[in-house]
């Protein structure tokens, strides 16, 4: 009786120690696969990377929205400022619908920058903001368009300079496309107002 229940015993332990075996082969197996499995992606695609062969793992980290890509509010304040309004007051048929302005260019260019970093993303308010010299942005379109009978044509070519200003700037052509994406849907709210 008491060799059948050491014997009992013994098989018990020995399925533990099986169990225990098995599961660390699984483990290693897991292991070894995903190893494998990264080693297939490109370089930018695998989420550690290990520059200087140390032993701490670097993270990839990239902005995720085009806001953020741009520098936020700053970012596209500076790009307004340098590289788009310059080319569409440059464009006489552009500049020509400028004139009798009821808030300053910067005012427009700080304006429109809070606006669109808003849209693609960022922390600025769309509308509502005071200005440091005492404007507060407006939303409306109609109203800020109001009795200056934009035509379409002028509108597209807003939209396809700032665009290509972009592109000059260094911006990818997903973000570019973005920017245009969220310029065109004033565009019903802005023509023939
Ligand atoms: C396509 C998208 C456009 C957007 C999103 C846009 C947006 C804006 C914004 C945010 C302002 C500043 C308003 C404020 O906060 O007080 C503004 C002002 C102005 N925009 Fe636009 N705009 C667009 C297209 C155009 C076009 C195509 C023209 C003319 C060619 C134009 C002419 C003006 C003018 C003249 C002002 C100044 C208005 C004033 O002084 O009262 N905009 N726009």
């Amino acid at each position: 009786m008491v060799f059948v229940q050491s014997k009992q015993h013994h098989v018990a332990e020995w399925v533990k120690y099986l169990a225990i075996a098995l599961m660390c082969g699984l483990v290693a197996i897991d292991g070894i696969s995903s190893a494998l499995a990264d080693s297939g992606k490109a370089p930018a695609q695998q989420t550690e990377i290990n520059e200087n062969n140390d032993s701490a793992p670097r993270l990839v980290v990239e902005s995720d929205t085009v806001a953020a890509r741009l520098g936020g509010y700053h970012g596209i304040l500076a790009f307004l400022h340098n590289f788009a309004v310059p080319v569409l007051l440059a464009d006489s048929e552009i500049a020509s619908f400028f004139g009798n302005l009821t808030q300053t260019p910067a005012e427009i260019e700080q304006c429109l920058a809070m606006m669109l970093d808003h849209d693609l993303g960022g922390s600025s308010r769309h509308s509502g903001t005071t200005l440091e010299s005492g404007h507060r942005c407006r939303g409306s379109m109609p109203k800020i368009h109001q009795g200056r009978n934009i035509p379409d044509e002028v509108i597209t070519k807003f939209i396809g300079i700032i665009s290509q200003q972009a592109e000059l700037a260094g911006v990818s052509q997903f973000d570019i496309k973005a920017i245009a994406k969220v310029l065109e849907r004033s565009r019903p709210s802005i023509r023939n107002k």
